[in-house]
């Protein structure tokens, strides 16, 4: 599988650009979590720091937060936002999802939006947050559905497809791995969950036009590892090919690109 995810590491200062446009995926999991003041909860794989960030500022201090995220740049932004706001009770850590460096059944609850199947071994990882959890502990996962129903995504895939060598094809196999019928729940139940449910959402991406929108998918450096390989007669080929895909999307409020995604939850 492809596996050539973007350098989180290296575009850790620019992931806040997609943050307002994935507020609503956010919205949905902190419902399904349902903290409860007393709770101690970990986000996996929080970047830069959202949804975690939301939920304190919400709880104010009656909850107590961990957010783990493999690249210690990424923490590092997400901690910084903790300082300047002085929230309490939350913290953010540099530790890989598969290795949790915290006791069994330490956490009331346990969240992840689009970090899943980014994992270097996401069974690995899930098992860790069934190990984490308390019995009785719920979870909330958000992970990408498939390929086709992640439109900007796969524009990205077939512009560059033809173009650079395959292992630095935007990661479209990789952020959808999860997706397909099935998938996700085999591997919570691998994991070691029961009961849990799976089920479909849909949240649109708006942007006021298609400028707006490739404007900000360059400005983040999410293709940059596919941008650093194309020969340069070839960048403005890439936006307009992505523009032709993107035509059916034109509405009266700019560019809406709706995108499926999977969220499951359930307790240990
Ligand atoms: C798409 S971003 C999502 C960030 C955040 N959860 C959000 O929704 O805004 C995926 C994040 O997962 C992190 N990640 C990837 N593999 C990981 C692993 N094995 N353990 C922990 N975090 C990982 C990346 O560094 C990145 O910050």
């Amino acid at each position: 599988m492809n596996t050539n995810q973007p350098d989180w590491a290296s575009i850790a200062e620019k992931f806040d650009l997609w943050i307002p446009h994935i507020a609503p995926v956010g919205e949905i999991l902190l419902d399904a979590l349902q903290a409860k003041a007393g709770d101690r909860i970990i986000d996996l794989g929080s970047g830069t720091g959202e949804p975690a960030l939301t939920l304190a500022r919400r709880m104010q201090g009656k909850v107590d937060i961990t957010g783990i995220d493999s690249a210690e740049p990424m923490a590092a932004v997400a901690q910084r936002k903790v300082e300047e706001e002085k929230l309490k009770n939350i913290r953010f850590q540099a530790m890989p999802a598969e290795k949790l460096e915290f006791e069994d059944n330490s956490f009331d609850r346990a969240l992840s939006r689009f970090g899943v199947m980014l994992f270097e071994d996401p069974l690995q990882g899930s098992r860790e947050i069934h190990r984490v959890l308390k019995p009785g502990g719920r979870f909330a996962i958000a992970v990408w559905s498939t390929p086709k129903t992640m439109p900007t995504l796969h524009w990205s895939y077939q512009a560059f497809r033809d173009r650079i060598p395959d292992e630095l094809a935007p990661p479209l196999a990789r952020v959808t791995s999860l997706g397909a019928p099935g998938v996700l729940e085999d591997l919570l139940q691998q994991a070691g969950f029961r009961g849990f449910e799976v089920r479909a959402h849909t949240f649109h991406y708006q942007f006021s036009s298609f400028d707006d929108y490739w404007d900000t998918v360059e400005a983040s450096d999410i293709l940059k590892q596919q941008y650093d390989a194309l020969p340069d007669s070839e960048r403005a080929s890439i936006r307009d090919e992505v523009a032709l895909f993107a035509k059916d999307f034109h509405t009266e409020n700019g560019l809406v690109i709706p995108h499926e995604y999977l969220v499951a939850c359930g307790h240990k």
